[in-house]
């Protein structure tokens, strides 16, 4: 059976859907978290999946354990050490049309900025944040008279939407 382990630290809207996605196909989920008390950790513990609370500097030594056919970043925020990177295939979300809108708040940025399209992006991850090879994108219009709210949730319905499926190709 195929392993993908989804690496969040906080609200785990995305880990949700991953597991939604494979409730009844042969892939294994399994969550790992850096903080103990992320509310990530409520949602495995809902959904009956396996959780690992892994302090940072303990993440090399948890893969050189451990072992899976892809690891996702799913606001797991915090930048990978290459001895880390070399251990499995990482890809990441990131919430804009990278390269526009690199790091923390990209949603909020690419609204302030008066684009008229901004959308998701899942990339390989390297050393450099948010930098990584594309894999996918998808775009998301926003419009003269959509509030901050209205764009986040279009962008977190696609993130739901693309994520699972993308997982899904790059494991087949
Ligand atoms: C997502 O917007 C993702 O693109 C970014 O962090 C956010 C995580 O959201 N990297 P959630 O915790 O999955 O709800």
């Amino acid at each position: 059976m195929k392993k993908v382990l989804v690496m969040a630290s906080g609200f785990g809207s995305n880990f949700e859907a991953i597991v939604e996605y494979f409730k009844n196909k042969d892939v294994c989920i399994e969550l790992l978290s850096d903080k103990n008390n992320a509310y990530v950790l409520k949602r495995a513990k809902r959904l009956g999946i396996k959780s690992y609370i892994i302090p940072f500097n303990e993440t090399s030594n948890f893969f050189l354990k451990h072992k899976f056919n892809l690891v996702v970043l799913a606001g797991y925020m915090r930048i990978l050490p290459k001895e880390v990177l070399n251990l499995a295939e990482f890809i990441n979300i990131h919430p804009s049309l990278l390269p526009k809108y690199k790091g923390l708040n990209a949603i909020k940025r690419a609204f302030m900025s008066g684009e008229k399209v901004s959308g998701i992006t899942i990339h390989y991850v390297n050393e450099e944040v948010d930098c990584g090879e594309i894999i996918f994108q998808a775009e998301c219009k926003i419009e003269p008279d959509m509030t901050l709210e209205e764009f986040e949730e279009q962008i977190h319905f696609l993130e739901h939407m693309h994520l699972p499926r993308v997982i899904e190709e790059l494991i087949k």
